[in-house]
């Protein structure tokens, strides 16, 4: 077991640089399966997550080479068309490879994921998205089997814009015949990457970014090289970070377009950010204007943000409401952060934050991987000493965040237990 233990009441200063997305990574790397050549992927960020996701390629068929940030997935020219249910456990994005196992092998089963923490989060939207494009889908024994000897391009239509569901229909959408229309598609930068690394393959896929994304079908994809976006998440979690410690931090290397929604309601809440070339700076006094959110489908406020927004919050002056549109069961966090004198009502999907001066160190326990970040800043804010448990979640999704926080004068370790 490993803990962090962190001294609050520093201010954060000094310059940090991003690194690049997992939740673009993830789809890209399993993207290499609709090919038989070498990708070369770069930028890539060391996480657990990552790690996952490599090891269920390798399983399936794929040699892997790593050095530093830049992963070459090669071909042994064997593909397997199944997902273990000990690797999908361990996380949802694994059932990202039945959209390119389905449009090369026309047959692929994989492991239902479970629910977690944050939700039930079913897979019924990228079915139903399959069957259109022509897959006969049986569920049995925990497992689904999609089998569609060629698919064809279909119409679709996502009742919810989601992330995972357009991705994997846009990947088996590649090799479908003829023309495939996503409607009420995901909008998010981390798909605009994925149809970039598609189309430098081979693929023809159009309007990525918007609500209506079209694929042309083709019969075969190529190797390439890309380098992937920065991660945006990670980006939004140091500003908060310089805002709930009444810092001043330079972020580099981050796109700043793809928060838009997130600087908007920081400079609303009194933060003062200033962009010049890729430089992000962050400048805050303590305890900023309440001010509420609510998590919705980007372009608006990112529901992986909402944890991070919420200690904000419990630091500012009155009250704000939180609203949780996207998942159904994200204010794990709320229990934590009321331990460290949070005063945090929650009613449904929102939750009634009333700002306080400060808040106390505690040993806290985090449930997931936006959580475990939120407590990492409640405890830089607060005063004395708070240990953070179930810091496996954190190594999912943060890379080296204990070493960029040092640099910025936090005083955090991580301990063996
Ligand atoms: C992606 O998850 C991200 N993960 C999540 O980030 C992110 O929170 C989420 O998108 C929303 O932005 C990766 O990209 C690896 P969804 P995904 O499908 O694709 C429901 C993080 O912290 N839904 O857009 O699983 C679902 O239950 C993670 O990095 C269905 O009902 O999200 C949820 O309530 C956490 N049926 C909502 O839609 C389906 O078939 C959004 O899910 C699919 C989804």
């Amino acid at each position: 077991m490993e803990k962090i233990l962190i001294t609050g009441g520093k201010k954060l200063s000094g310059t940090v640089k991003i690194s690049g997305s997992k939740n673009a990574s993830l789809p890209i790397l399993v993207a290499t399966l609709l090919t038989d050549e070498d990708c070369l992927v770069k930028n890539v960020p060391h996480l657990q997550d990552v790690e996952t996701i490599l090891a269920l390629l390798k399983i399936l068929g794929k040699r892997i080479s790593r050095h530093n940030k830049n992963i070459k997935i090669s071909s042994t020219y064997r593909l397997d068309s199944e997902a273990p249910y000990e690797l999908v456990k361990k996380m949802r994005a694994s059932i990202l490879v039945m959209g390119p196992l389905l449009g090369r092998l026309g047959r692929v089963r994989a492991s239902l994921p479970g629910g977690c923490a944050i939700g039930a989060r079913p897979i019924n939207l990228h079915l139903q998205g399959f069957r259109k494009l022509g897959a006969k889908v049986s569920l049995e024994r925990g497992y689904v089997q999609l089998d569609a000897p060629r698919l064809h391009g279909a119409n679709i239509y996502l009742d919810f814009p989601s992330v995972g569901a357009t991705e994997n229909l846009m990947m088996a959408a590649t090799r479908a015949k003829g023309k495939t229309v996503i409607e009420n598609a995901a909008s998010e930068p981390e798909i605009q990457d994925l149809a970039h690394f598609l189309n430098k393959m081979g693929a023809k896929i159009k309007g990525a970014g918007t609500n209506i994304i079209k694929v042309e079908g083709v019969n075969v994809l190529s190797g390439t090289i890309h380098e992937v976006i920065p991660d945006r998440i990670e980006t939004g979690t140091f500003m908060v970070a310089a805002a709930v410690t009444g810092g001043d931090v330079v972020i580099r290397g981050a796109n700043p377009e793809h928060l838009e929604a997130v600087m908007t309601k920081l400079r609303e809440a009194g933060a003062k950010i200033t962009l010049n070339n890729k430089e992000i700076r962050v400048s805050s006094g303590k305890n900023l204007k309440a001010t509420d959110i609510e998590t919705v489908p980007y372009p608006g406020f990112p529901t992986d943000m909402q944890a991070q927004w919420m200690v904000l919050m419990s630091l500012s002056k009155g009250t704000s409401i939180i609203t949780e549109t996207v998942f159904e069961n994200r204010f794990l966090h709320v229990g934590e952060l009321q331990r460290m004198g949070s005063n945090i009502q929650v009613k449904g999907n929102s939750a009634i934050v009333k700002g306080i001066l400060k808040l106390s160190g505690a040993p806290v326990m985090a449930t997931d991987l936006r959580a475990s970040a939120a407590l990492i800043l409640a405890a830089l804010s607060a005063e004395g000493k708070t240990e953070i448990f179930g810091v496996n979640h954190l190594d999912r999704g943060y890379e080296d965040i204990e070493r960029k926080l040092r640099r910025l004068g936090a005083r955090i370790k991580r301990i063996k237990e």
